[in-house]
């Protein structure tokens, strides 16, 4: 699955761009501040509807604007093109269509590669709190097997009606034994939600500590995940039923999938407490490449990366070894502010910006 085109139609300070691209790698080149990261963000916005950048769509829309929308043409492996809009409205909230349709979350995933995104504020998911971690090893897991992809909101619809209960039985309403269908329908969802990350992470460990190695994190770097509830929907219930006082007491779950930590380290020492910037730059980056080669290697989608400003901070040598990486089948954008730092494979398709409005302006259209 390849994306062929991107449109910009406005987001940000783009407005009416379409940039075509290749299969392999694509470098975006331009002065700081002509619009790179926009592009790359527009790309991302089209894909998936959220922004990596913030939280807030409306981050978007052009200053003075009400409106911001993008577009992004997939092919997929039948050469079938379909379009997949973006778009954010102060007035008429967001909408996500594929081919002008509005599609659910699950249709408009199968008709896109999974994209996967390195940029300097996305440190944050090594140096950063668990919870990024295992939200980003939920994704992974879904994007791995498409099947899995409601796990993760399962056992969260069922840790929050568990825990409802929990405040109402710590508030002295209610009785205890109210919990055993929550502490069941609770079990039932962390089991297979364990199970996915063992897997993702059994996956990953050998791609991530090559590619770790490749990247110059000395002393071998591994990925970790000890779940505190393993084992079986009833072990789990099991698990939940022991340590039922103390969560009446707390008003919450205090056991369970929801509190597990991935553990990036070297050397046997957590990244996220001792590394420095140029080791958890290397390890997210490092993380970002084991996931893009499993799914090349288990799926026929090719994985989508986006790096945003990656190689002003790599010497030489990692700068070849990164994008040598990236020559291997899969799409890759990667934006830079000068070609120099750039490496001859990554030179083969470039993009220049700014770029000239491409398409007929808002007015005309
Ligand atoms: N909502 C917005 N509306 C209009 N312009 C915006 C909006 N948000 C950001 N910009 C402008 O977009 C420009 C930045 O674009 P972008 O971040 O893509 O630059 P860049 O090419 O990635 O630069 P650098 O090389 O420094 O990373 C800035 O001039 C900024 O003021
Ligand atoms: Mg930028």
């Amino acid at each position: 699955m390849l994306v062929t085109a991107i449109e910009a139609r406005p987001v940000r300070s783009l407005d009416q761009v379409r940039v075509e691209l290749e299969p392999g790698i694509v470098s975006v080149v331009g002065a700081n501040g002509v619009g790179k990261t926009n592009l790359v963000e527009s790309l991302y916005f089209a894909l998936t509807g959220r922004s990596f950048r913030t939280s807030d769509r409306r981050d978007l829309i052009p200053f003075g604007g009400s409106l911001a929308r993008a577009e992004a043409s997939v092919r997929d492996e039948d050469g079938l093109e379909r379009r997949l809009l973006a778009s954010i409205s102060r007035t008429d909230g967001r909408r996500h269509l594929l081919d002008g349709s509005p599609a659910d979350p699950a249709t408009l995933a199968r008709n896109r590669p999974p994209v996967a995104v390195f940029a300097p504020d996305r440190l944050s998911l090594v140096k950063g709190p668990p919870a990024e971690r295992r939200a980003h090893l939920d994704g992974f897991a879904a994007a791995r097997w498409p099947a899995r992809t409601e796990l993760r909101k399962r056992y969260g619809q069922a840790l929050a009606q568990r825990n409802a209960l929990l405040s109402r039985l710590a508030a002295g309403y209610g009785a205890s034994g109210d919990l055993d269908v929550w502490d069941a329908g609770l079990a039932d969802a962390a089991a297979p939600l364990v199970a996915a990350r063992d897997e993702a992470i059994a996956e990953l460990s050998g791609p991530f500590a090559g590619a770790a190695a490749e990247l110059g994190l000395e002393g071998g770097a591994s990925l970790e995940y000890a779940p505190r509830a393993a084992g079986s929907a009833e072990e789990i219930r099991a698990g939940l039923e022991e340590r039922r006082e103390q969560d009446i007491r707390m008003g919450r779950s205090s056991w369970g999938p929801h509190l597990d930590e991935l553990k990036l380290a070297t050397a046997g020492r957590s990244l996220r407490r001792y590394g420095s910037q140029g080791q958890q730059r290397a390890a997210l980056l490092a993380l970002l490449f084991a996931e893009r080669e499993v799914l090349l290697a288990a799926r026929r989608v090719t994985p989508l990366l986006l790096l945003d400003d990656v190689m002003s901070e790599l010497d030489p040598g990692r700068r070849e070894r990164l994008v040598g990486r990236l020559d291997d089948g899969g799409q890759a954008l990667i934006t830079a502010a000068d070609e120099q730092s750039l490496p001859a494979a990554a030179l083969r398709s470039v993009v220049r910006m700014p770029m000239p409005p491409a398409l007929p302006s808002a007015a005309a259209a």
